[in-house]
């Protein structure tokens, strides 16, 4: 398949984004940027197009997808219920890097709900993206623009190594994102409760609405998971990735490459002091260790913030493959 790359720079930049919506509009794939990391985008309307998503990606067809909207119309024509959780949580955080699970109708294909009864529903606080939805006027489902089990793609360069020819358009984007994927929140039974943590935090939903928020241990087992995406390999590099505390020092790396059998030539130190940093650089530097060709990554993870809870949920998958 041939891919057409629109940078955003380039002269009829919003020609080509009008392009790409009509071409979603007609069950083509298009990779867009948000503000949390790339999104691989189709029709939410459409089965045969969301399954293309899928393929794409090689993604489990178990896992549903966020579907993305650039208006709160657009969001109730999806839905089949909601309370006041809704709108005073999307009054305090729309746009931006937060999903809420709803209960869905008929209009959400199936495909994209994986034979669930909810839907999740984003808008993004991206003004790319939310061209792209408005050009195309559908909703768009989308997951991070990565092949399944890979590091999400925060940069254009991820994108274009990962899903050229896969995909009909690549839309690039010289900002650097969040590097985080959104908060998703169930707001489809009375419990409030995060099911994958993001830059949005319960302190903050709480602040900010009154809601309290309940937490999803990602890391107990259960048999039917309430985020299907949760149970799968994530994140990961090639290179086996190792968590370690502040105490550990570079001077220690040599001994640990030993521990695990690999030269430490072959080990990559990565160590972040701040929360906001480490979300917006571990994708990609899990990404640079590979294309150096690093056998080993250890990631002394910053220590506190906001974002501790998330980038530590993302770390730890990632430590897991
Ligand atoms: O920031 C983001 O959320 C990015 C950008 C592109 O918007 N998208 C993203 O999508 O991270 P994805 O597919 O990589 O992750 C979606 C997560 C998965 O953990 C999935 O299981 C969960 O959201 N999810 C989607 N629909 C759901 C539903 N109806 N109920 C529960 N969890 C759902
Ligand atoms: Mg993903």
């Amino acid at each position: 398949m041939d891919t057409v790359i629109v940078r955003e720079g380039q002269q009829d930049f919003h020609q080509k984004v009008a392009e790409a919506g009509e071409a979603i509009k007609n069950g083509k794939l298009v990779v867009f940027p948000t503000e949390t990391v790339f999104g691989l985008g189709a029709n939410a309307l459409d089965d045969e197009a969301c399954k293309g998503i899928y393929r794409a990606k090689g993604r489990p067809s178990d896992n549903p997808l966020i579907v993305h909207v650039s208006d709160m119309e657009m969001a109730f024509s999806l839905i089949k219920e909601y309370d006041d959780r809704f709108i005073k949580l999307a009054e305090a955080f729309w746009q931006g890097p937060i999903s809420f699970v709803l209960k869905k109708n008929d209009r959400v294909c199936e495909t994209v709900s994986a034979g669930l009864d909810t839907v999740a529903i984003r808008m993004p606080n991206h003004d790319i993206a939310l061209e792209l939805i408005r050009c195309s006027g559908v909703p768009i489902a989308a997951p991070s623009a990565n092949i399944s089990g890979r590091p999400s793609p925060t940069r254009s360069e991820h994108v274009i190594f990962d899903l050229s020819s896969r995909v009909d358009y690549i839309i690039c984007s010289d900002t650097f994102p969040i590097g985080l994927e959104s908060t998703v929140l169930d707001l489809s039974s009375e419990e409030t409760v995060i099911l994958r943590p993001g830059w949005v935090t319960a302190k903050m939903i709480e602040e900010k609405t009154g809601i309290s928020v309940k937490s999803h241990d990602t890391n107990k087992e259960v048999s039917v998971p309430k985020s299907p995406g949760t149970k799968y390999k994530h994140y990961s590099p090639k290179a086996k990735v190792f968590m370690v505390d502040e105490n550990f020092l570079a001077s220690d790396v040599e001994s640990f490459s030993k521990s695990k059998a690999v030269d430490s030539e072959k080990t990559k130190l990565l160590s972040y002091e701040n929360d906001v940093e480490m979300a917006k650089n571990l994708f990609a530097d899990f990404r640079q260790a590979d294309k150096d060709g690093y056998e080993l990554i250890i990631v002394k993870p910053a220590t506190d913030g906001d974002l501790l809870e998330a980038n530590l949920n993302r770390l730890k998958k990632a430590c897991e493959n």
